[in-house]
């Protein structure tokens, strides 16, 4: 990697480089260890955490689309103990940082997560989940409704001192307004987007594919829908943002950038090549150098100046 200084702040948080892998589409770090290197990731967002292990949605739950794939995981998880217990310890020797995604059926679920890992060493950050379009309980609830987002993340203030990074759906009018509330009450950084809410029916059964029926819908197709989103959301918030929805490379990443994220996360693309997302490290790095001498911050929002 050349010399270059691609280090982004993301509230509290300093990332050496502005590539994670998203939520649900890369384990819990360790599955990738024999792809690609862990520690040249800026960092990993792991896998949704719950209180209790969930078993997630009846299958088929994860479906090709001709540029994309529909998922109906419905957060299939270990649960908090056994993250703890078998998960956080090989994460926490790794350079990059950790961000746990946080879920819950309702806002104790939520608080008990964060405050446990809060004590725990090796966690950097919280990805809050109130995006998920595929449970029924929880998650897209706080998440389609600014008063209950900014009461969900006032509880979560005053249980941990880590970064709050709140992962936004796309899956409502304005989601400045679900971004105000969060802000106002504490949040540090939003994340942005989670899948779009769709769906495919098996023409032959007369049923829809997915065990859930909708799922939601993530890659290449929904890239600039998901660019509009942080755009958008550049221009309503003073907060910094995660930028992720269909990057495949490292110019999408770019645009996201130029969009307004102060880093990208790397979801659908690891399913295709596990190594998508440090190759994504490696074409930013030369992208820098060839660019500016001037650090990776600079670019930030660039594309919205008069
Ligand atoms: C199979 C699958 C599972 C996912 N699980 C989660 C999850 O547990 N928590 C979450 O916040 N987002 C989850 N997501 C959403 C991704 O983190 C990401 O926001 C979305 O896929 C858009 O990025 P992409 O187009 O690069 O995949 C999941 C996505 C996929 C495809």
């Amino acid at each position: 990697m050349s010399n270059v200084d691609m280090t982004v702040r993301i509230g509290g948080l300093t990332l050496k480089n502005p590539v994670l892998v998203s939520s649900g589409t890369f384990g819990y770090g360790r599955e990738f260890a024999d792809f690609i290197d862990l520690n040249k990731l800026g960092g990993i967002i792991t896998k949704a955490i719950t209180p209790k292990p969930r078993a997630g949605n009846p299958p088929p739950r994860i479906i090709e689309t001709p540029a994309g794939v529909l998922n109906a995981i419905g957060l299939e998880n270990c649960g908090l103990d056994v993250f703890i217990k078998d998960k956080l310890p090989y994460l926490k020797d790794l350079s990059a940082a950790i961000v746990v995604n946080v879920a819950g059926a309702c806002e104790s679920d939520y608080v008990e997560v964060v405050s446990s890992l809060s004590k725990e060493d090796g966690v950097d950050a919280f990805e809050i989940n109130i995006s998920c379009p595929n449970v029924k309980h929880g998650g897209i609830e706080f998440g389609t409704d600014a008063g209950r987002a900014g009461e969900l993340v006032a509880n979560l203030r005053s249980a941990t001192k880590l970064p709050l990074i709140i992962k936004l759906s796309p899956n409502v009018a304005d989601v400045c307004e679900i971004a105000a509330g969060a802000e106002a009450a504490g949040a540090d950084a939003f994340s942005l987007v989670n899948t779009y809410r769709g769906m495919a029916i098996d023409i032959a059964k007369e049923r829809p594919v997915l065990g859930n029926k909708i799922g939601g819908l993530s890659g290449p197709a929904i890239k600039p829908l998901a660019l509009y989103q942080v755009w958008k959301l550049y221009q309503s918030v003073k907060l910094p943002i995660i930028g992720m929805g269909g990057i495949m490379n490292h110019i999408d990443a770019i645009e996201f950038i130029y969009a307004g994220a102060s880093a990208v996360s790397v979801g659908t693309a690891n399913f295709i090549d596990p190594s998508a997302s440090v190759k994504i490290v490696d074409g930013l790095s030369t992208w820098l150098a060839e660019k500016s001498p001037r650090g990776f911050e600079y670019f930030i929002g660039r594309a919205h100046r008069a």
